[in-house]
């Protein structure tokens, strides 16, 4: 399985902090933000990685990251996004690194406690579709939200006002190749983005939607309130660390 980080966009709701530079750049404790994800796949055993940046110093991403050395990697991917085309426009451009394989896809500004092995083994399992993550949270109006019947989600709602589960579905995806065919077929949502729910609301409606609930603590870190907590939560409890691979840390 391949990994793709998502790591575009202009960061409005962060502004002024990403007038000059990429969110994803940004630090979250002891580490720039994209650091985060980059952990969660290799956590997991994926090691094949794209990064899809683009907005403000989109070159930034090299200097930090060159070929992924400190995380024990011998290449990294990555490519470019034009304009603010939403997150489903952003994974389009990762139809030529995938090739064919199974994909998981991180939002570059999510960051969990724990690891997603057990959830990457699981879907390697599955012939086909896709797998989502939820966890509950206190304020499910802010992400995209399941509605659950019994163990089947019947739908995602993308940021509704009256949520019909105390459920996220987090930033992180699993999808087989038919991603690709079904970001070909979306049209551009209220707020003029390719939006990933409607990729989800297709796996559903074909019946190839799996789901797990994410262990251990899960923010994002797109607005100041979510920065913050993620600084708070990665000092306090420290987050997925690498285990037992080459990363240095420098003193
Ligand atoms: C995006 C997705 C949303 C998901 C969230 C997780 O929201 O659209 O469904 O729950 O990421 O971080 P955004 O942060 O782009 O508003």
């Amino acid at each position: 399985m391949k990994g793709v980080i998502l790591a575009g966009g202009l960061g409005t709701r962060l502004y002024p902090l990403t007038k000059v530079t990429n969110k994803h750049l940004l630090p979250v404790y002891d580490k720039p933000m994209i650091y985060y994800p980059i952990q969660t796949l290799i956590n997991a055993g994926i090691d094949d990685i794209l990064v899809v940046t683009g907005g403000n110093n989109a070159g930034d991403f090299l200097k930090l990251l060159g070929n992924g050395k400190e995380f024990g990697l011998k290449h990294m991917n990555y490519t470019y996004q034009e304009g603010e085309g939403g997150i489903a426009e952003a994974l389009r451009l990762a139809e030529f690194f995938a090739a064919g394989e199974k994909i998981c896809v991180v939002l570059g500004d999510n960051i969990i406690e724990k690891n997603i092995r057990r959830a990457v083994k699981n879907f390697q399992k599955q012939k086909k579709g896709a797998k989502i993550l939820l966890k509950e949270v206190p304020d499910p109006q802010r992400f995209g939200v399941p509605e659950l019947r019994e163990d089947r989600i019947v739908r995602v709602e993308e940021k509704p006002k009256r949520p019909k589960s105390q459920y996220a579905v987090i930033g992180i995806y699993l999808y087989d190749q038919e991603v690709f065919n079904i970001i070909k077929t979306l049209k551009p949502s209220n707020r003029g983005e390719l939006e990933i729910t409607d990729v989800n609301n297709r796996y559903i409606e074909k019946g190839l939607m799996t789901w797990d609930i994410l262990e251990g603590w899960w923010t994002d870190a797109g607005t100041f309130e979510s920065l913050l907590r993620a600084n708070q939560l990665v000092a306090q409890t420290g987050a997925n660390k690498l285990e037992g691979l080459k990363f240095e840390t420098r003193n």
